[in-house]
């Protein structure tokens, strides 16, 4: 690397108040500098600017319910609303994305999470049986062109992800309509706000959330790829509920003819205390509560027909009009900061593995760009047929549950 460019890089990092990250500098190999320059290239320091400045979210937040549409309030506007959606579907018109770029570390389970086996005697993958849930609702739809499937993945599981597709052969879904894109990485920062390194030539870095779909998309060039192809809709949901409803032409329909831009399917909570997050307005905006921001006596409320304010919760599975989305995404969304313990090295070049936390980890969150939106239809779906997440190794929303649900919609053994 060159003198000049060597020292704009020093500059720059003090005047972001990050020399630390150059702190080995001289001990770099040419090709070692190379790489952890490029890694400084791709930091968002307006991110981390940001979350070091912003309040505390939550003491910030004042929540209200939002009404949300009951299966037994759209039952009429059923067959009308499928009937719009599947045209959407028919003209090509939605496309899918599947967030596959978290760790999955309360699974625990050594590869992408998509590529978890869910069948016990048959070859059934999670990205496969939602690429098949996709393929019902298109067959249903008497759809003739495929939909485009865009899969979210992180710098650490991107390659593992295409191999496992090509393995598969694309699980006989035409290979041309399937896109994978990277989601953006964010560093690790010190409770002081200070980037850790994992190693003396590399940050140590995190994917950044999932709610970085969007501008992660628009940078790689599928969204105007998507606009090209008249694509209007997407579809965005979670890797790991085997019951995803993908491009469900009713959840299309109803917030196509009742004129909104954003929607997020939710179930019935099981009772007041279960930990999902809750649909609502947030400072007069539609966002989603987390279980540990509502108290008590929020999850207790009730309204005059005695229904719980916030009985709601999201099942991950959002549409969103592109068009609008684009607007939205315009505005910084907020950033979330988890604290961890992260193994990094310290001023010495040594080795720290943390007892306590010792570092914040920077996510965006999906639900908070509903707050761009003026309406946002919650819908509601039935619990059995559509939400049957894998979160855990074992216990509630493990592969055994979201088996035995499986196995119960669609009586087929697995
Ligand atoms: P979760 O919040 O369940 O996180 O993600 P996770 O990484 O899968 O699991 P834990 O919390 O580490 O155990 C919900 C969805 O968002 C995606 C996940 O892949 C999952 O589909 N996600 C999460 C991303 O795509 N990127 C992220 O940075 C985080």
């Amino acid at each position: 690397m060159d003198k000049m460019k060597e020292q704009a890089l020093f500059d720059r990092m003090k005047t972001e108040g990050q020399e630390q990250i150059l702190r080995f500098w001289s001990e770099l190999s040419d090709e070692q500098k190379d790489s952890l320059a490029r890694q400084i290239d791709g930091i968002d320091f307006q991110m981390i600017r940001v979350s070091m400045q912003q309040k505390n979210l939550v003491l910030e937040s004042v929540i209200t319910p939002l009404h949300t549409v009951t299966t037994e309030e759209q039952k009429e506007e059923e067959e009308k609303d499928r009937a719009i959606g599947e045209e959407i579907i028919r003209q090509g018109k939605v496309a899918a994305l599947v967030l596959a770029g978290g760790q999955g570390s309360r699974l625990g389970y050594d590869g992408p999470k998509g590529t978890l086996k869910v069948g016990i005697t048959q070859d059934l993958y999670l990205f496969g049986i939602l690429i098949s849930n996709m393929v019902s609702n298109m067959e249903k739809a008497l759809s003739k062109r495929p939909l485009h499937f865009l899969v979210m993945t992180s710098d650490q599981n991107h390659e593992a992800t295409i191999r496992f597709f090509e393995e598969k052969a694309y699980f006989g879904y035409p290979k041309e309509y399937i896109h994978f894109f990277r989601q953006d990485m964010a560093p690790a920062l010190s409770h002081e706000g200070k980037i850790l390194m994992e190693e003396k030539d590399r940050i140590s870095l995190a994917p950044n959330g999932n709610g970085g779909w969007f501008t992660s998309m628009q940078r790689c060039g599928l969204l105007e790829q998507l606009k090209k192809d008249g694509v209007e809709w997407i579809n965005v949901f979670s890797v790991d509920n085997v019951l995803q409803n993908i491009a469900d032409p009713v959840f299309l329909g109803a917030a196509s003819s009742r004129g909104v831009y954003a929607g997020s399917k939710v179930i019935a909570k099981v009772n007041p205390d279960e930990r999902v997050g809750a649909i609502c307005y947030r400072n007069g905006r539609p966002s989603v509560v987390e279980y540990s921001e509502l108290t008590e006596e929020m999850r207790n409320a009730i309204d005059q027909d005695g229904h719980y304010l916030y009985n709601f919760g999201v099942t991950l599975n959002y549409i969103f009009h592109l068009k609008e989305t684009e607007e939205a995404a315009k505005s910084q969304l907020p950033i979330h900061r988890a604290n961890k313990k992260i193994a990094c090295i310290d001023e010495k070049g040594d080795r720290v593995r943390p007892a306590e936390p010792n570092a914040f980890k920077l996510e965006y969150f999906i639900f908070d760009i509903l707050e761009a939106f003026d309406d946002v239809l919650s819908l509601e779906c039935i619990r059995e047929d559509e939400f049957a997440p894998i979160k855990n190794k074992e216990g509630v929303d493990s592969l055994e549950t979201a088996r035995a649900l499986l196995v119960k919609k669609t009586g087929r053994p697995l």
